[in-house]
């Protein structure tokens, strides 16, 4: 059996297929557990704490949830509540926090960041996103989709829709590398994930019996796909004056029906949350009035749709970081 005791977790390059496969496995036990009222507190007396520098729902909550699950206490620092980066070094920070906790969270900017807490800690460091990855959603993603498509997931295609240079689209290239899933980004070329990383997941697919492939043509990309993906178009901490030439680019690239019609009848709708898919929100309301559009990433009718599985995969991330967390601590 694979341990992963004492790791970090701070991207998936970092872990074997067999590793990433040990910790959907375990994903799926504690989502049993969970769903049938087993207590499973086998981490009872460990305490951890999560330092988040940007905003969150899911990733917070499942880290809460899950470790109080697992019989451990939490603290939660917000964006502005500690003295990491302002009055104190991550360095520094980490080597206190290191000697409360038996675990550390971070969500924030750099990779780098997350990698010096990492270095510093003496006790795991798990990656709740920074600008580079998003490695815990993955592992969502991937449960998913193996629970609607029957555990059998290999030779299958998945499809990134937007702006494929971000987090979420460079993480679902590097676990669909090693899961052996056809990996598509399609988005303009100025969204592309970076040639060396590319290049590290096509040796890594070539491995694993399948491919990665970049297109700027929808018909291509999604003609006969399992899952099509999408991720808001701005990410946090990119600043707002990128909206307008980022809309103007991704706009062909929404998830429309037509899209969901050329992909295969089986196919699912992902997303990882939250999302832009009507203008019920302060936020959503604003960019319909600023740039005088009333659909972003995803049309609402698809995001509502049978096919449209982002609730499933957001309950995931719950029973999947709980895994991390276990794997990692015990
Ligand atoms: N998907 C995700 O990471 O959501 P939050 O930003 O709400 O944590
Ligand atoms: N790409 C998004 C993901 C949010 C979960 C962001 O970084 O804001």
């Amino acid at each position: 059996p694979t341990s992963l005791s004492g790791r970090h977790f701070l991207r998936l390059l970092d872990f074997t297929t067999e590793e990433i496969e040990y910790l959907l496995k375990l994903s799926r036990e504690f989502k049993n557990l969970k769903l049938t009222g087993t207590p499973h507190r086998y981490l009872e007396g460990k305490n951890i704490v999560l330092l988040f520098q940007k905003t969150s729902t899911r990733t917070r909550c499942a880290f809460e949830v899950g470790a109080m699950d697992l019989g451990m206490g939490v603290t939660y620092l917000d964006p502005g509540s500690s003295q990491m980066g302002k009055k104190e070094s991550i360095e520094d920070t980490a080597r206190v926090l290191g000697r409360f906790y038996d675990g550390i969270e971070f969500r924030g900017f750099a990779q780098t960041d997350v990698e010096e807490l990492a270095a510093n800690a003496g006790v795991p460091v798990w990656n709740g996103l920074t600008t580079e990855w998003h490695p815990t959603q993955m592992l969502a993603d991937i449960l998913t989709m193996q629970e609607n498509f029957n555990y059998d997931i290999k030779g299958k295609t998945f499809v990134f829709m937007g702006d494929a240079a971000n987090n979420v689209a460079r993480s679902l290239m590097v676990v669909c590398s090693k899961l052996g899933v056809n990996f598509v980004a399609c988005g303009p070329k100025e969204n592309m994930p970076d040639a060396e990383l590319v290049k590290t997941c096509e040796a890594i697919a070539a491995e694993n019996g399948s491919t990665v492939k970049l297109t700027e043509d929808i018909k291509d990309a999604c003609t006969g796909a399992h899952v099509i993906y999408a991720d808001v178009w701005v990410s946090m901490g990119e600043p707002d004056e990128v909206w307008a030439e980022r809309i103007r680019l991704l706009e062909p690239y929404r998830v429309t029906k037509e899209v969901m019609a050329m992909a295969d009848p089986s196919a699912i709708f992902l997303h990882c949350l939250p999302s832009f898919h009507d203008t019920n929100t302060t936020i959503g309301a604003d960019i319909a009035e600023r740039f005088g559009v009333t659909e972003m990433e995803v049309e609402d009718e698809v995001f509502e749709s049978k096919q449209s599985k982002v609730f499933d995969e957001a309950e995931n991330r719950m029973h999947t970081i709980k895994a991390v967390m276990y794997a990692t601590l015990s």
